[in-house]
């Protein structure tokens, strides 16, 4: 796998000046980063950055190799062999497993693939998500009532690949069925993790929900169980 932006590497010296270069621009022109002509790497890199520090804070100064290197070895074998076109998957195991970080060294490889490849690989990469059950239900129930479709629920949709973190920690669990249901329909993967077993997630969303994360398209993803040792 490709180490994404380790101390020294170019494509990171271009993320960290191009944040400054980007950041001067956005605020003389807040649509600056909705250009899509932009498109050379050193714009697709600052785009990068931006998505990435979406994911938990915890992890955005980690490239991809020292995210796998605490991911079990089971998981890693997923992350480092997952395509775009392929299924997703879902991890379930005991809490400091390393799922998380399992699951965003595949997406940092996959927004450094984008950037250095530009094309389909970035058309894809930039319409990454990530979110948990819990903010998805949180960001339902801020909606003010009536005022139409929830935002974050709608790009949860609409993400070329979903990073769905912590399955399970939602206590209504419509939001995250509107959002599975939706994928399942476009066949698109979302890639998820749960401390819970998958009985215990059936449970949760009903077998009807799960099936949805299991099958898009008829393409049926994978369980990691991390539970008993990752090797
Ligand atoms: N907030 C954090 N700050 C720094 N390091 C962390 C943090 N959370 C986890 N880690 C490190 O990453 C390792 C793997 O944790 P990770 O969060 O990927 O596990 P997980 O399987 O997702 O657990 P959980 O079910 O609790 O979400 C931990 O053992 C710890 O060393
Ligand atoms: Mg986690």
């Amino acid at each position: 796998m490709d180490e994404m932006f380790p101390v020294g590497d170019p494509v990171r010296q271009a993320i960290e000046t191009a944040q400054a270069a980007c950041e001067a621009a956005v605020a003389k022109n807040p649509h600056y980063l909705d250009d899509t002509s932009r498109g050379n790497g050193y714009e697709r890199a600052a785009e990068a950055h931006q998505i990435f520090r979406t994911f938990p804070h915890w992890l955005v100064q980690k490239g991809s190799t020292e995210l796998l290197a605490k991911a079990p070895a089971k998981l890693e074998r997923v992350v480092k062999a997952w395509r775009w076109g392929k299924p997703g998957f879902l991890a379930i195991g005991p809490t400091g497993a390393g799922k998380t970080r399992g699951i965003a060294a595949l997406g940092r490889t996959l927004l450094y693939r984008g950037v250095e490849d530009g094309g389909d690989a970035w058309s894809r990469a930039r319409r990454i998500i990530w979110t948990t059950a819990n903010d998805l239900c949180e960001a339902r129930r801020e909606w003010r009532l009536g005022a139409g479709e929830v935002p974050a629920i709608r790009e949860a949709c609409n993400a070329s690949l979903l990073f769905l973190d912590d399955m399970g920690l939602d206590r209504d669990i419509s939001a995250v069925r509107k959002v599975l249901e939706d994928r399942y329909d476009h066949a698109v993967p979302t890639v998820s993790t749960s401390g819970l077993s998958v009985e215990e997630l059936d449970r949760h969303y009903s077998p009807a929900v799960m099936r949805r994360l299991f099958e898009p398209g008829g393409k049926g993803g994978v369980v990691v169980d991390l539970f008993g040792g990752g090797q």
